[in-house]
């Protein structure tokens, strides 16, 4: 990202963005280096898979995965790691309730905090209005820091 930014930079064209895999449950972005250079290089981190493929709305348990055999297979339905996320869903549930918000409104509104721009799939309209009920509203210090803290084992 730094090669190509520089290499823009001689022709005096910015790099806007650089979009990566970050969310709650996958937070590599923030240790090999790739957020604090997007910080530093004013490029914006746009983060896609926000919501875990699902997995971060709580819909999803160890005993009621996906249905399609593809997502059962891979990162957050992947063996017992439902049940390790148990405890980052419960805490997304009680910020979540102080603000007359969802799990995953709570998790993408983190993301925004972070001043990154997440950009959550949607299944149908009221996946998408939901959603996007994530742009209006705050998370607080504590809020993000609860967040932050429940996650560490999702950072490397
Ligand atoms: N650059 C890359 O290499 C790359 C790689 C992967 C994805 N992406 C992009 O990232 C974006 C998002 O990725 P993604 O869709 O795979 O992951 P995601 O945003 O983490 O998860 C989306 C899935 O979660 C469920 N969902 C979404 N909103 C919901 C809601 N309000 N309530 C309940 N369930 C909800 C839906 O699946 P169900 O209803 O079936 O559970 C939806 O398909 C897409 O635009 C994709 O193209 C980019």
């Amino acid at each position: 990202m730094r090669r190509a930014h520089a290499a823009l930079a001689e022709r005096g064209i910015p790099l806007a963005s650089n979009q990566v895999e970050y969310s709650l449950l996958h937070r590599e972005p923030e240790v090999d280096g790739v957020l604090a250079a997007c910080r530093e290089l004013g490029v914006t981190l746009v983060a896609y898979m926000p919501l875990a493929m699902g997995a971060l709305t709580g819909k999803y348990t160890s005993r009621s995965r996906p249905p399609d055999r593809l997502r059962r297979s891979v990162g957050p339905f992947r063996g017992d790691r439902l049940d390790r996320a148990a405890p980052v869903l419960e805490r997304l549930g009680e910020i979540g309730e102080r603000h007359g918000k969802t799990r995953g409104q709570v998790a993408l509104r983190w993301l925004i905090e972070q001043d990154t721009v997440p950009i959550p799939g949607a299944k149908d309209a009221r996946q998408a209005a939901e959603n996007a009920g994530a742009l209006d509203f705050r998370l607080s210090k504590e809020d993000i820091e609860s967040l932050s803290d429940a996650t560490q084992g999702w950072r490397g």
